[in-house]
């Protein structure tokens, strides 16, 4: 799907990354983790084509240049940050239809409703996101995700202020997406509870992105 052959990544003089890299296949779910501070964040920015660095990438096989960059970025990527980023005067059924350009295109109802179901939204697609508990919320921002078409989704620590249970909710989400969609997930997180349900787990240490354990 994608690989970054990583020379060099700095804030001024403040090294991130050091000849290294970072890969993903079709179709898999990945763990980044971490030290704060060591670059999970900026992975996911060079991943998202949001933040540049010295060295290669390549998308599909095919070397990512200034004149594809964005065509590529809006195509390929979805975010989901540890805060939902709703709009506040949009319901939710209104915040997962937001991104779809033309509502009338083909299986956006069926896909829609595929997803509420999965992310058990029915109850609450009316409502509005002040009136939200935090992992239903995180669920709405996972659905818009999804729905936004993308192929990959790159996931910012989004269990990072949902209680135990609510976290285990959005992680089972996330993973049955896996299951009923093409896409691929790139997770960054500090828990170690939901190990068995990565693909493989990376480790960002020394400047360096580790292959860490390989399901
Ligand atoms: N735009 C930026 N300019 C300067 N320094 C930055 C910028 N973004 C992040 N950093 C610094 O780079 C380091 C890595 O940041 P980040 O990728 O957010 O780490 P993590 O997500 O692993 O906690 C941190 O020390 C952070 O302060
Ligand atoms: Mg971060």
């Amino acid at each position: 799907m994608f690989k970054l052959d990583i020379s060099r990544k700095a804030y001024g003089t403040h090294l991130i990354f050091n000849q290294t890299s970072f890969e993903l296949s079709d179709h898999e779910m990945v763990a980044v983790k971490g030290k704060s501070g060591c670059g999970k964040s900026t992975l996911l920015a060079m991943v998202g084509l949001l933040e540049d660095f010295e060295g290669k990438y390549f998308f599909d096989d095919t070397e990512v240049t200034k004149k594809t960059r964005e065509a590529i970025r809006k195509k390929n990527f979805a975010y989901v940050f540890q805060k939902p980023f709703l709009i506040p005067y949009l319901t939710v059924k209104e915040n997962i239809m937001m991104p779809l350009k033309n509502l009338k295109e083909p299986n956006v109802v069926e896909k829609y409703q595929e997803m509420i179901d999965l992310l058990d939204l029915n109850d609450i697609e009316n409502r509005y996101p002040e009136h939200l508990s935090g992992g239903e919320a995180q669920r709405v921002s996972i659905a818009r995700a999804v729905l936004s078409n993308r192929k990959i989704l790159l996931c910012d620590e989004p269990t990072g202020s949902l209680d135990p249970q609510n976290a285990r909710i959005v992680m089972n989400c996330l993973s049955e997406i896996l299951k009923k969609f093409q896409v691929s997930i790139v997770i960054v997180t500090h828990s170690n509870e939901f190990d068995s349900y990565f693909e493989k787990i990376y480790q960002i240490e020394n400047e360096q992105v580790l292959l860490y354990e390989n399901h």
